[in-house]
């Protein structure tokens, strides 16, 4: 065990040996470091203004990624490099530095005017720069990596231009030529055993290996498990919440692995979604549209589909894609594993199948049969950055037209991720057509009693939900209309579902 976190910051060795366990990197920057580039604004992962960049040895470079310091907790940067937009500009000669190539580009493009947020923007460039080969990037790219930043004065137009310029420019950054002596740096910090970090009598213990998690979490049953901190970290900055003891799972080998068998894939509950999307959607392309509106890039960075299953949320976007897809979950604990189904692991609002000592250990998604038809819709009253109305998800195979398999699952319809089974029993075994559909839209009357609350009224959630169902079909479906959505029944592709675009209000 070691008892002091080592990070690199501003290209040396930062040393934290006590610390309280939930102590933000965005307050340690601002208030022990007198770091103040970095900004608070919302303190809830929203806004973007606290966006720092963390360096991570990977395949023997550094992989850099844009997170929200607000909600990251310090003890967690043992063994990475933490970025700020104090560390940008570069060296001209002896006496004088420039800006960054990402900073110059907001220079000559005007893409700051109170200047509140623009720190932010520069660190979420900084990380598409150094993560976008020349050229290879888009303006969808570019909305995508900029969703997690929030600017209320420039209108964005003169923001997304100064990414265009910088990002088509090519690297030509002091951080890629420094690059050899941090990571010198980072491999001489790499933690070998389980970290222990404490202050009076509350404790953060990050452990390396799923036996040593298992030993601790018996010895502390009441602590609180933490992945991306995503759902956490907003408990402590905006409920006050102070856990005695954070168990960190980031650093726990085989939960942050995916492997694939060839039968189903193997989902480390600790992965975050940028490492799980390529895996997932390789299998199930139309996850992709909803993975890529989970949060932005700072929260897919950090957050995890275990800790989106763990919360128990009824409107966690993961599990009805999930549920319909027919994962499991392997729980473990010093007692042992147990594999259960998803959909079970949900038994009503706020209660989840997890016992004393237990924690999510693997998500194992079946790879899907190449007849399958697979589908997820998310409907919130913003496209980005929301949290959705009702999530939809659809899964069944044709055989000659019949449907067989169908498996529907909501969220935001009821106290938990809720398959509909009536609306399935409508579809299985019928012909696939608009006549079924219609039948099938009607029986999700039976399956769903919604309620009304800030984000939708339960009749809008009913409406919306049999709409999906009429979206799927049509996506999917064969037409007699005119104009044909979606892939055709018969190319390549359409087995898993390969549609695009994903749809607010
Ligand atoms: C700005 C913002 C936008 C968001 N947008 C979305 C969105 O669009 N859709 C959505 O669904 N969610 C959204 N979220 C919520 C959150 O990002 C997700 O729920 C995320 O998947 C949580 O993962 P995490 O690793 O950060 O979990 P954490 O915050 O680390 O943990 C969440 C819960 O799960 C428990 N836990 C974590 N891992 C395990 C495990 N392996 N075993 C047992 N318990 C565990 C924790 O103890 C805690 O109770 C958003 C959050 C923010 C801040
Ligand atoms: S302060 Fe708004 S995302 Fe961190
Ligand atoms: S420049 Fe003022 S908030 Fe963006």
């Amino acid at each position: 065990m070691h008892t002091t976190g080592r990070f690199v910051l501003a290209g040396r060795i930062e040393e934290i040996s006590a610390c309280d366990p939930t102590r933000t990197v965005l307050e340690f920057l601002r208030e022990d470091k007198g770091l103040t580039g970095t900004k608070e604004g919302c303190a809830e992962g929203d806004c973007g203004a606290c966006t720092v960049v963390l360096g991570e040895l990977h395949d023997g470079a550094i992989r850099y990624r844009a997170v929200n310091a607000c909600i990251l907790f310090l003890p967690t940067l043992d063994g990475k490099q933490l970025l700020t937009v104090e560390d940008l500009p570069q060296p001209r000669d002896r006496q004088h530095t420039e800006l960054h190539p990402v900073q110059q580009a907001i220079v000559d493009q005007h893409g700051s005017q109170c200047g509140f947020c623009t720190p932010g923007f520069v660190m979420s460039l900084f990380a598409m720069y150094h993560n976008h080969p020349e050229d290879s990037i888009g303006r969808t790219d570019i909305d995508l990596g900029l969703a997690g930043n929030l600017c209320r004065c420039t209108g964005y137009a003169p923001i997304v231009r100064a990414a265009e310029q910088a990002l088509k420019a090519g690297r030509t950054d002091h951080v890629s030529a420094e690059e050899d002596r941090i990571i010198a740096l980072l491999r001489s910090i790499q933690p070998v055993d389980t970290l222990k970090i404490s202050s009076g009598t509350r404790q953060f213990l990050a452990p390396r290996a799923t036996r040593e998690l298992a030993k601790l979490l018996q010895e502390h049953p009441r602590a609180t498990l933490v992945a991306g901190a995503t759902d956490v970290g907003l408990w402590v900055t905006k409920q006050g919440q102070q856990p005695d003891t954070v168990i960190y799972l980031g650093e726990v080998a085989e939960l942050t692995r995916i492997q694939d068998d060839d039968e189903q894939l193997h989902i480390g509950a600790a992965v975050c979604y940028t490492d799980a999307t390529a895996a997932v959607t390789a299998h199930y392309p139309g996850f992709l549209p909803l993975i890529e509106r989970i949060g932005a890039v700072q929260v897919r960075n950090a957050g995890t589909i275990g800790g989106n299953i763990a919360n128990g949320s009824p409107i966690g976007d993961m599990p009805p894609g999930l549920i319909a897809a027919g994962a499991r979950l392997a729980l473990t604990s010093m007692q042992g594993r147990r594999l259960i189904e998803l959909e079970d692991y949900f038994i009503s609002y706020g209660r989840q199948d997890l016992k004393d000592g237990e924690y999510v250990e693997q998500i194992l998604l079946p790879v899907p049969p190449p007849e399958q038809l697979f589908s997820t819709y998310k409907v919130s009253k913003r496209f980005e950055q929301d949290i959705s109305a009702v999530c939809g998800a659809f899964c069944l195979r044709l055989e000659n037209n019949t449907i067989r398999d169908a498996r529907i699952c909501y969220g935001g319809m009821a106290a938990i991720p809720k398959r509909a089974r009536a609306c399935e029993s409508a579809m299985n075994d019928k012909a696939w057509s608009q006549e079924t559909i219609d039948q099938a839209m009607l029986a999700l009357l039976e399956d769903f009693e919604p309620i009304s609350d800030v984000r939708a009224s339960a009749q809008y959630r009913m409406r919306v939900a049999q709409n999906l169902l009429q979206r799927f079909f049509l996506e999917h479906g064969e037409f007699t209309f005119p104009v044909r959505i979606g892939a055709s029944p018969n190319a390549p592709g359409r087995a898993n579902g390969g549609i695009k675009g994903s749809s607010n209000a």
